[in-house]
């Protein structure tokens, strides 16, 4: 296991924590590789009936690493890339997932929204999905499950400009639960994580099967994972991701369009 994903379980209730604060919690593949493993196992372990998703430090997570972005892109990315079977494991898992954000939640940070059971925003959270102004494509069946919970127009504006949803909007658009204190989301995502552990598990279970067609997910995911990895090869994206790491504003007037 990664020192930059902490595991922690205790009364059936398994806490995944991504702890990477000095860089904002930013994902390497390293990293999906163990929320992969981790997600994996607990399908399989019946003393975990619930886990619970949080990040270190002052943010959720600000999604994927984006110099790992750019090394794919210059073809030098890893031989197996993790985070296909890090979003399979959340498509399949039938384990409730509780997540407490505070902070930014950008990317895949709030796509990985879209699979959990019970969301939690702290008062400062905001949730961006900046994958167009990178020049890529939204990831984790996104395509399919933000437009399906908030509606076509709504999912479009937050693709296509990226703008961060307060956690009101969130709420009140359906993407989360409930906004809480910051100083009290940990422990009422606690609270509600222990309150899902005290209900047979096997009912749980049954019913997330029924609410979710992993299947059609899975499908969208390697769909999305197709134009994702096109994308990455482009002109466009290669502007964005030079810019990221210039801290500049990318100039997409100057591209060709493919
Ligand atoms: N990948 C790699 N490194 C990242 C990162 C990412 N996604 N997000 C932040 N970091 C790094 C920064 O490069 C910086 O590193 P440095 O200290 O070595 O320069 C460090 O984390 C702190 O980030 P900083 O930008 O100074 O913090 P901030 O509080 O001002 O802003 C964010 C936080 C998340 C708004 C901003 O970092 C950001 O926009 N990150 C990119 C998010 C993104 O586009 N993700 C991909 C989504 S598809």
């Amino acid at each position: 296991m990664t020192s930059e994903i902490h595991v922690d379980p205790s009364g059936g209730v398994l806490t995944i924590t991504m702890a990477r604060p000095d860089k904002k919690n930013a994902l390497t593949n390293e990293m999906y590789g163990a929320l992969a493993d981790t997600i994996e196992q607990a399908e399989q372990d019946r003393s975990i009936r619930v886990l619970l998703l949080q990040g270190d430090g002052d943010i959720f997570t600000a999604g994927n690493d984006v110099g790992e972005f750019a090394a794919m892109a210059a073809g030098k990315g890893p031989s197996e890339r993790h985070v296909h079977r890090f979003l399979r494991a959340l498509a399949n898992s039938t384990v409730p997932v509780v997540a407490a954000v505070n902070g930014k939640a950008v990317g895949v940070g709030t796509t990985m929204l879209l699979h959990c059971d019970h969301v939690l925003l702290a008062q400062d959270a905001q949730l961006t999905t900046p994958f167009v102004n990178l020049a890529l494509v939204p990831e984790a069946a996104s395509t399919y499950l933000l437009p399906l919970r908030i509606g076509h127009v709504r999912a479009y504006e937050m693709f296509a400009l990226g703008e961060p949803l307060d956690a009101q909007t969130a709420v009140a658009w359906g993407i989360a639960n409930k906004v809480c204190a910051n100083e009290q989301l940990r422990a009422e995502a606690r609270r509600m994580a222990e309150r899902l552990a005290a209900k047979p598990a096997g009912s749980l279970s049954a019913m997330k099967k029924l609410m979710r067609d992993a299947e059609k997910l899975v499908s969208q995911m390697n769909s999305e994972s197709a134009r994702f990895e096109e994308r990455l090869a482009s002109a466009e994206a290669r502007e964005a991701l030079s810019a990221f790491a210039e801290k500049r504003k990318p100039d997409f007037t100057k591209v060709a369009l493919h």
